[in-house]
């Protein structure tokens, strides 16, 4: 719905007290609209613009407030709200069971967090001790969170206001940049061989979330580069896991078995904060060690909704949803390129995905571009400077599919248009 510009935007008055209060920082505030209301794919700002959420910060794989995930939350305010540490829960106990029942290699066990940089840290310590080294090696450009340890994991020289990072990081070419894959394995090769006093861990993204998805002989590699080095290797699904890309997790797409996995974002059904360590419960080593002290680590609340999420994902299938709507998906963007040139194709996996469009035809930049999908009731980011993220809900239906397609195709040749104009 257009709203008529010719009164104060209650939106707009939001977007304004939110600009006064919050530190303004990249990607967040200022905002680009105050938000009423969210349910499904459809976000509807306080001036009742609605908007298919193609982004949802990859937290939304069940859609905005599931409605069997807001009854679980609400009965389990009436029952058990908090507990604090050295006590456990159901479903606490209950969540740790399942996704301990979803690692493949053998038994698993399970720390949470209230956030996924947590848990990247969370399993750096895990690796730490049971290799008795500290030296990583991860993927320059790569993002894994924002703690000081989490954050040196994704770029060698973060920015130098911020001061110096964790000693012992190593960064090597990714999968996606030039080098591609081989690249990154002669990096690898070179980089285990020459650490002195050896490699903790490798971490990585096994499909990053920009929508790269690596060659299937990747992954096999680096296990086998990892074995021979004694290194742990940790796979970051936070974005990626859960059944977005098609299976529960984004690794099962290659032969490979981490030692580590890390999950977060979606597992709170897009309500609640929550971020998962799963290993081999082989590395289960350090008892007198707290490796995930957190306030919230067995919340009620938080547990709660991720044991719903991860329950309805597994009943309804979501992960084969997501296989079979990324076949629609590439018909129809096939289709629409036919009459829209600047749209030219589609990368990544499951629902993981971002359209690819030749950027020579768009005279908008970036900001322009996203505006211009915002106006078409689209709401997603950019993967780089030419692909369109494509991130929807698990749930999304096929028609919704549709709309979402179309508001971009119409977007694209608005800002094409105006170029050649
Ligand atoms: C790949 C990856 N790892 C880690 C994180 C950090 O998760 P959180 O924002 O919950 O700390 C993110 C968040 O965007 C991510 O995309």
């Amino acid at each position: 719905m257009d709203v008529a510009n010719n009164g104060p935007s209650a939106s707009d008055a939001l977007v304004a007290r939110d600009a006064e209060n919050f530190f303004h920082q990249q990607g967040s505030s200022p905002c680009i609209a105050g938000l009423k209301h969210a349910a499904g794919c459809w976000i509807e700002d306080l001036d009742g613009r609605r908007y298919i959420d193609l982004h949802g910060n990859t937290t939304h794989h069940l859609g905005h407030a599931h409605p069997e995930l807001v009854a679980a939350l609400k009965a389990q305010l009436d029952t058990l709200t908090f507990s604090p540490r050295r006590f456990t829960n159901e479903p606490a106990t209950m969540l740790a069971e399942r996704l301990v029942g979803q690692w493949p290699g053998g038994k698993g066990r399970v720390l949470f967090a209230t956030g996924g940089s947590d848990a990247i840290e969370i399993a750096m310590k895990l690796a730490r001790v049971a290799t008795g080294r500290s030296a990583t090696i991860s993927l320059e450009g790569s993002y894994h969170g924002h703690g000081f340890g989490a954050f040196g994991l994704s770029r060698a020289a973060p920015d130098a206001r911020l001061g110096s990072f964790l000693p012992d990081r190593r960064h090597i070419r990714s999968y996606w940049g030039e080098a591609g894959a081989d690249g990154m394995l002669q990096d690898l090769g070179k980089a285990l061989q020459e650490t002195s006093g050896g490699v903790a861990a490798v971490i990585a993204e096994p499909i990053r979330s920009n929508c790269h998805v690596p060659p299937d002989y990747l992954w096999p590699q680096v296990r086998r580069l990892c074995d021979a080095a004694g290194a742990k290797l940790i796979f970051d699904e936070i974005p990626s896991g859960l059944g977005k890309t098609g299976r529960f997790f984004a690794f099962e797409h290659f032969a490979v078995v981490p030692d580590i996995v890390v999950l977060g974002k979606a597992l709170g059904g897009g309500i609640m904060p929550i971020a998962a360590v799963l290993a081999d419960a082989r590395l289960d080593i350090a008892p007198d060690l707290s490796l995930g002290h957190y306030t919230h680590e067995k919340n009620p609340m938080t547990t709660r909704a991720a044991l719903t999420t991860i329950d309805i994902i597994l009943r309804d299938d979501l992960g084969g949803r997501a296989a079979l709507l990324e076949t629609l998906v590439r018909a129809r963007v096939a289709e629409l390129a036919a009459t829209e040139s600047a749209l030219i194709g589609v990368r990544g996996k499951g629902l993981l995905l971002a359209l690819e469009i030749d950027r020579a035809q768009i005279a908008a930049g970036d900001d322009d571009l996203v505006q211009a999908l915002f106006g078409q009731g689209i709401s997603t980011t950019l993967k780089g400077r030419a692909a369109i993220g494509f991130s929807p809900p698990l749930t999304i239906s096929d028609q919704e599919i549709d709309t979402a397609l179309l508001g971009i195709a119409r977007a694209l040749a608005q800002v094409r248009l105006q170029r050649t104009r």
